[in-house]
């Protein structure tokens, strides 16, 4: 690994404040926790009660948009990076009208790279937040730029993800931390002025244990959270994806490095390191990766949903390519409780989804789903890491 310690030292001025052993605060004022509290009360806690409470009619918590599959790298693990047209603003702002109509209050653009095209992406969010909903916003930061970062938080963006998985360039793995660390760095500046949070989301490969430790102390050290995601080989197959050999996907032979770096998450996530996983989450990664997951109560397809590029529906994210018929927004859903059951018992031994074994995980009980908003506000209470 090539990056020099000191290039990576945080700048002072965005460095989060110590307090206690190992755990680094945000700088922020109360504030901007309360904002945050009050936001995913609003839009996580608030449609999560009233879908239970009307169960019997489809109410999504969360909805991820596919704004673009065409992206400006080419991480080999990723089978979406495909050259296609993407969405309409038309179809956009009539899926968010649809979202409103459910009850859902979250949407979290996805890709591909939202990015490519900024102006729909900020135009957008302002259509979204002034219908009241948490815009989350996944990117692999090499397009930001200062005017882009303060055009999307006027517009109320909630939350803005951002992916990487090395330190520096590595073979297969394009989203490094060196290439974009002073957008990162602005972004973590203007955190504080537009209210929104930053993560930092890293895909655990089979080549980048070292960086996995290091993006997670950076990330400690900012005083912002982490989300991990580990490398899963794709469970359709796409014509368009052209490494099926070289994705990164974890061998025997890495199986004990792999378990390493995820013993060392665990026990940052005991320490008080803020991470989205529940500790259940990183603790199943090793029988993933060793193909001994057993079935789990996945959520796709009734808590969370995705809308592709032309409007239409399927459960999530592994199943874009799936041909079966789950609806669209303007004839509604289609997602028959049967035909779900028994999908998910053969994917779900197969699928570690980091956004929907999160959502099984923190609405198995009232405890767990305050655990949810609380991480939001960042205030470590309630033994919330
Ligand atoms: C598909 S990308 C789209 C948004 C943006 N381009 C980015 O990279 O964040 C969303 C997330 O999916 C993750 N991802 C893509 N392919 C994956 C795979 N095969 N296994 C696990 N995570 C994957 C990426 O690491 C990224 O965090
Ligand atoms: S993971 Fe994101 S950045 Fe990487 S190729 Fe896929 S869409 Fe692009
Ligand atoms: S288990 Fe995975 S592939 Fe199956 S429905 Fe859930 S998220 Fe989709």
């Amino acid at each position: 690994m090539a990056g020099s310690q000191e290039s990576l030292t945080p700048d002072p001025r965005f460095i989060g404040k110590k307090k206690g052993p190992g755990a680094y605060r945000k700088p922020h004022k109360r504030m901007y926790h309360f904002h945050n509290f009050a936001r995913a009360y609003r839009s996580w806690l608030v449609p999560y009660v009233k879908s239970r409470i009307f169960s019997r009619e489809f109410r999504p918590v969360l909805s991820f948009l596919y704004t673009d599959l065409n992206c400006n790298i080419d991480c080999h693990y990723c089978y979406t990076n495909n050259k296609v047209p993407g969405m309409t603003r038309q179809v956009a702002e009539d899926s968010v009208d649809w979202l409103r109509s459910t009850g859902c209050r979250v949407l979290a653009y996805m890709g591909g790279e939202p990015l490519l095209r900024k102006r729909f992406i900020v135009d957008l969010t302002h259509y979204a937040v002034q219908r009241g909903f948490f815009v989350y916003l996944p990117t692999n930061g090499i397009l930001l730029d200062q005017d882009f970062i303060d055009e999307i938080g006027e517009a109320g963006v909630s939350t803005i993800n951002l992916a990487v998985d090395a330190i520096d360039r590595r073979d297969g793995l394009p989203k490094y931390f060196e290439r974009i660390k002073p957008q990162f760095e602005y972004l973590v500046q203007q955190e504080h002025q537009y209210g929104y949070i930053t993560f930092l989301n890293i895909n655990i490969t089979e080549s980048n244990a070292e960086d996995v430790r290091r993006l997670t102390e950076i990330a400690h050290e900012y005083g912002i959270a982490t989300d991990y995601h580990i490398n899963e080989p794709p469970l359709i197959r796409y014509d368009t994806f052209k490494h099926e050999e070289d994705g990164g996907w974890i061998m025997e032979e890495q199986y004990q490095v792999v378990d390493g770096v995820i013993d060392w998450l665990i026990q940052k996530n005991l320490e008080g390191y803020t991470m989205v996983n529940s500790l259940e989450h990183l603790k199943n990664m090793k029988k993933f990766i060793r193909h001994q997951l057993p079935s789990w109560p996945c959520q796709a397809g009734q808590m969370t949903m995705i809308i592709r590029l032309d409007g239409s529906f399927a459960p999530c994210f592994e199943l874009y390519g799936d041909e079966e018929d789950w609806g669209n927004i303007y004839d509604g859903p289609k997602f028959d409780s049967i035909r779900l059951t028994e999908r998910k018992l053969t994917c779900s031994p197969h699928c570690l989804s980091t956004c929907n074994f999160q959502g099984y995980h923190y609405t198995r009980s009232s405890l767990y789903s305050l655990q949810w908003v609380a991480k939001h506000a960042y205030a470590h209470f309630m033994g919330v890491s």
